[in-house]
């Protein structure tokens, strides 16, 4: 189910290849869009060339703190190592919103194993660090940024969304919906654990099979 509404967006890290991805797909279907980062110039440069593919100005820009503080909905798009340092400086700001959060803890440079953190996942544990003030949901693990910055092609996979709050893990499959992709309801936050496992898989069936973004599909779904 798509989402009817405009919706005000803000990425941290949106100067990166998921959160370029997820901007230029997002501003493309309609949605309110800015992107941060931890320097505004650079925020400000990410922007001016993702409006210049969209040829309107529909994306905004600001540091990770300035767009926090405008959106409702945050997307969380940094590597794990700068996760919970990129939370931690906004949150203050995310007090009864949502905050996707699309980290996969990979340990480079052997991405293509699972090394999951102690206690399992990496997003459930900034759920815990939060508290039940911030609805926090993990999508997009085991989607290719490299298929989200290329707008003109369909990306084909599903998304696996685990968080503990249905109504903003509904809200979040409607965004999904949004840019053309199909999110499944796969639970509680702590099964995120098994899509950020999914994409050490991905990374080394890319590299075995010689594509740039192997995906998943979940079978069986009549209406999910
Ligand atoms: N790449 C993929 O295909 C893919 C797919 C699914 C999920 N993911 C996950 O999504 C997240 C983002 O991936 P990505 O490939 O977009 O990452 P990325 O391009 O390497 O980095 C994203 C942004 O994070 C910020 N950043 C980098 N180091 C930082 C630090 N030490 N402290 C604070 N901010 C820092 C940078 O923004 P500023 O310099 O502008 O602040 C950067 O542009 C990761 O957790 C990744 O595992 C990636």
């Amino acid at each position: 189910m798509s989402t009817s509404e405009r919706l005000q967006i803000a990425i941290l890290g949106g100067t990166g290849n998921v959160g370029r991805g997820l901007a230029l797909r997002w501003a493309h279907a309609g949605h309110d869009v800015r992107v941060g980062s931890r320097s505004a110039e650079k925020a400000a440069q990410a922007c001016s060339e993702l409006n210049a593919q969209l040829e309107c100005d529909a994306v905004r820009s600001g540091s990770n703190r300035e767009v926090a503080a405008a959106a409702p909905i945050v997307v969380l798009s940094v590597p794990y190592a700068a996760q919970r340092a990129t939370v931690e400086e906004v949150r203050d700001l995310l007090e009864g919103k949502i905050l996707i959060d699309t980290t996969v803890p990979l340990v480079p440079p052997k991405v293509a194993r699972v090394q999951l953190p102690n206690g399992g996942s990496a997003v459930a544990a900034i759920q815990e660090l939060l508290g039940s003030a911030v609805k926090v949901v993990s999508a997009f693990q085991n989607v290719s940024a490299h298929l989200l910055l290329e707008l003109k092609h369909e990306v084909d996979c599903d998304v696996l969304v685990c968080g503990d709050d249905v109504a903003a893990r509904e809200t979040v499959i409607g965004l999904i919906a949004d840019i053309g992709l199909r999110g499944v309801h796969a639970g509680p936050i702590a099964n995120s654990a098994a899509a950020e496992a999914l994409t050490s898989l991905l990374i080394s069936i890319n590299a075995r099979y010689k594509v740039p973004g192997a995906g998943i599909r979940i079978t069986g779904l009549q209406n999910p």
